[in-house]
């Protein structure tokens, strides 16, 4: 369809003003630089009936927008990346929506009237610098996004233009930009037409999300490149996760659509080259699915109650609706759910209490890096805690030990002083007893002396005198 498109737009040859695009797609958000890079970024819901319905925000997406103005800030803010140029960015809606993801794919061909883009020159690259007058930020100033939480400094951050501003202005014809490189879509469908159109031209696209295998094909999309592996490399190393855990009985939830069913479709094939590996069940989630929809899921899951693994392979949107149903039914933390990265976001945000493994396959590579940084973290954390536990030990030891050590000196000069204020006392007693027993002894004596000596007079004298009478009777 898109080549058709493309075959009748060269076949009246057309110029780039000249293509017409009723109902221009939603919004832009821009910032030139010297250089731009395209973005093809889903900002409003999808919508049947028209290139971007009416305007429902997508809240989930928009941090892909914002993720890729960070990036181009960190750049261009750091003298080490480049010098010398400004980068810029083009970041148009594609609302989910193949299509849409078309029109936007043509606005970034290159056309003969765009200025020849400057050269670009590394940091570390040898060479002259080149003048250059930087453009001025947020050319296409004209925001027309009240109801939009996109950031209100727009001079700084970019602009956002809505296609009603050119519509307003009596325009359909489709506008276009001079990028170097586009990067998205989000959709493996819409990189897919995106990576047709942009093929063409020679412009090369880069998907953070698209992970379809189909999208591998060279030939086919020479221009296309991704930083997130394909799925079935996902399936492959989920399928070595479960080989590895042991898990021989598994479940399996995945969407109806492309995505959920090819991938169901290579889980199978693997997990049957396994002996001793089976699917106890595999659910379809409809496009459609109803809440009570998730609850007969949840039911069917635990009719088979050994297999607690559920590999899902479904949009991220369905998991808080899963894990809400298996609450609902009383299954909280019972059921492993094995599912990509796309998981986690909605789940964080809405979720709690049932378990989610999370198996990030990013990279294999990721997942052990991320290991060894665990075990270095509880390794640290573990040494840490040993050598708390030491320190408080030897602390604890020597704080019982010194006090100890006092309590025994301190008992050790009591009793030393007590006992010398006894020896001393009993010393003084003992003098004094002693002195009080002379004194006693020398009073005695010289009592018994006095005495003695007195009655040895008394008896002289009366002997004396007796003898004397005696005598003078006689004469
Ligand atoms: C600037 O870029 C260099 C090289 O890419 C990087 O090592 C450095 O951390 C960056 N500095 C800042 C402030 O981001
Ligand atoms: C913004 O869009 C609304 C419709 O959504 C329109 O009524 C209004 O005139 C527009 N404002 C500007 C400044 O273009
Ligand atoms: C992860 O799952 C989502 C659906 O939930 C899917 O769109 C995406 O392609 C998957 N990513 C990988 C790397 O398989």
């Amino acid at each position: 369809m898109v080549l058709l498109l493309m075959n009748v737009l060269i076949g009246f040859s057309l110029t780039a003003a000249d293509i017409v695009i009723p109902g221009q797609p939603s919004l832009r958000y821009i910032r030139h630089g010297d250089v731009d890079i395209g973005g093809i970024m889903p900002a409003l819901k999808y919508s049947p009936g028209a290139l971007c319905g009416d305007a429902e925000f997508m809240e989930a997406s928009y941090h892909y927008s914002e993720s890729i103005v960070h990036a181009i800030d960190r750049i261009n803010n750091n003298k080490s990346v480049l010098t010398d140029v400004q980068l810029g960015f083009v970041i148009l809606d594609d609302c989910m929506k193949e299509t849409t993801a078309a029109v936007q794919a043509m606005a970034f061909l290159p056309r003969e009237s765009h200025t020849k883009i400057p050269q670009i020159r590394y940091a570390n690259a040898p060479g002259s610098l080149r003048n250059h007058t930087p453009a001025s930020p947020g050319l296409s100033y004209g925001s027309n996004s009240s109801n939009i939480h996109l950031q209100a400094d727009t001079s700084k951050k970019g602009s956002i233009d809505s296609a009603q501003d050119s519509k307003a202005a009596g325009k359909n014809t489709l506008q276009t930009y001079n990028v170097v490189g586009v990067i998205g879509c989000l959709r493996s469908s819409n990189s897919m037409v995106a990576a047709h159109i942009l093929g063409a031209g020679q412009v090369p696209l880069m998907s953070f999300m698209s992970t379809s295998p189909k999208l591998s094909n060279r030939e086919m999309y020479p221009y296309f490149f991704r930083a997130v592996p394909p799925d079935n490399i996902l399936v492959a190393a989920q399928v070595s996760f479960i080989v590895e855990m042991g898990w021989t009985y598994v479940s399996v939830v995945f969407a109806e659509g492309d995505y959920g069913e090819t991938a169901y479709q290579s889980l199978k094939n693997e997990l049957a080259q396994k002996e001793g590996y089976c699917i106890a069940g595999a659910h379809r989630i409809a496009q459609k699915a109803k809440h009570a929809d998730y609850l007969n899921i949840v039911k069917e899951l635990i009719k088979h109650r050994e297999a607690r693994v559920v590999v899902a392979f479904t949009d991220p949107e369905s998991a808080p609706i899963l894990m809400r149903a298996s609450h609902e039914l009383g299954h909280s933390n019972w059921f492993i759910w094995m599912t990509n990265e796309s998981w986690k976001i909605s789940i964080i945000q809405k979720v709690s209490g049932d378990v989610v493994m999370a198996v990030i396959v990013v990279v294999v590579i990721e997942i052990t890096i991320v290991v060894v940084e665990i075990v270095v973290e509880i390794v640290v954390v573990v040494v840490v805690l040993l050598i708390l536990v030491v320190v408080v030990v030897v602390v604890v030891v020597v704080v019982v030990v010194v006090v100890v050590v006092v309590v025994v000196v301190v008992v050790v000069a009591l009793v030393v002083v007590v006992v010398r204020v006894v020896e001393i006392v009993v010393e003084i007693v003992v003098v004094v007893v002693v002195l009080l027993l002379v004194v006693v002894v020398v009073v005695v004596v010289v009592v018994v002396v006095v005495v003695v000596v007195v009655v040895v007079v008394v008896v002289v004298v009366v002997v004396v005198v007796t003898k004397t009478n005696f005598l003078n009777i006689d004469k």
